[in-house]
């Protein structure tokens, strides 16, 4: 790629960054994840594990407190695309004998996964990896489920699927912690930089932009960054399309099935009553 931008940027870092990012945006062709087997391996799963640990500090606890409560002799929890686990130290946190069901349909994804896994002989014993996607993967019961930055990905059988799962396998009361970010409809996105995380001699950078694709359609692009000061050492780009959710469209969602949603934060939670 041209780094000419970033040679000559201004002093001032973040600025500089935000330069030499616009040019990159422009510069690289993103690989269309659909087009591919594995979306997730056309770049993201290589980064997941490095930039998205922000986002969890800030939303762990809170998931933690949501499943307190919950029955461990009623089921496993449920982790609907458990990514690289960063989420599982939380889940296990919530009982001492809980054991989680970690969906994972991503090779790449579940390569981070296995690997934290083995690292921590406590996760190992408690918690399965089941490799299909969620319409073939659901256990036969649930004492919780949860879906971080997942429902977007997610069609309308396997949802259908979902919610009847939630309405014949799980206790009454049982939580369905679901995130829902923002935006909830279709808006252009800026490209923003969402973390930079030092590594040895390098800064890993994750950007993000994205456009809308259709009513309820946002077309994301991701793109990654590894940078010796203000050299490009590596840089990929991939664009993806997620539907959005708003807690409203949940709540109209899951009604039909009778089920009833609350909101907390980040995250709306679904229990048949
Ligand atoms: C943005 S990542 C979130 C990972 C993790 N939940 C977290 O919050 O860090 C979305 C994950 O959902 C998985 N996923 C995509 N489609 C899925 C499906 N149909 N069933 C289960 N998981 C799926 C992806 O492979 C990916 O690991």
């Amino acid at each position: 790629m041209d780094t000419t931008a970033i040679e000559e940027a201004p002093h001032d870092e973040q600025l500089a960054t935000t330069l030499a990012v616009r040019a990159a945006v422009a510069a690289i062709d993103p690989v269309d994840a659909e087009q591919t087997d594995d979306p997730y391996a056309a770049a993201t799963a290589e980064y997941y594990e490095l930039l998205a640990t922000a986002h969890w500090q800030r939303t762990g606890d809170e998931l933690s407190d949501l499943l307190r409560d919950i029955d461990p002799t009623a089921g496993p929890i449920v982790d609907v695309g458990a990514g690289t686990g960063i989420g599982l130290p939380y889940l296990l946190s919530v009982a001492p004998d809980v054991e989680v069901y970690a969906i994972e349909p991503s090779k790449a994804m579940r390569t981070a996964l296995h690997t934290r896994l083995l690292l921590d002989p406590r996760l190992r014993d408690r918690i399965t990896v089941d490799p299909r996607p969620l319409g073939e993967a659901l256990p036969d019961r649930a004492s919780a489920v949860v879906m971080s930055a997942v429902l977007g990905h997610l069609g309308d059988v396997e949802r259908d699927r979902f919610w009847r799962f939630v309405v014949d396998r799980m206790p009454a009361g049982a939580p369905v912690v679901v995130e829902v970010l923002p935006p909830y409809r279709p808006v252009v996105v800026e490209p923003v930089r969402y973390a930079a995380v030092p590594v040895g001699r390098f800064v890993y950078e994750g950007w993000q932009s994205g456009r809308p694709a259709g009513d309820r359609l946002m077309r994301w692009t991701m793109t990654y960054r590894v940078l010796d000061g203000r050299t490009v050492v590596s840089e990929q780009a991939v664009t993806s399309t997620y539907r959005c959710w708003s807690p409203d469209d949940v709540v109209a969602e899951v009604s039909p099935y009778g089920l009833t949603v609350t909101e907390h934060g980040d995250s709306v939670v679904v229990r048949r009553t």
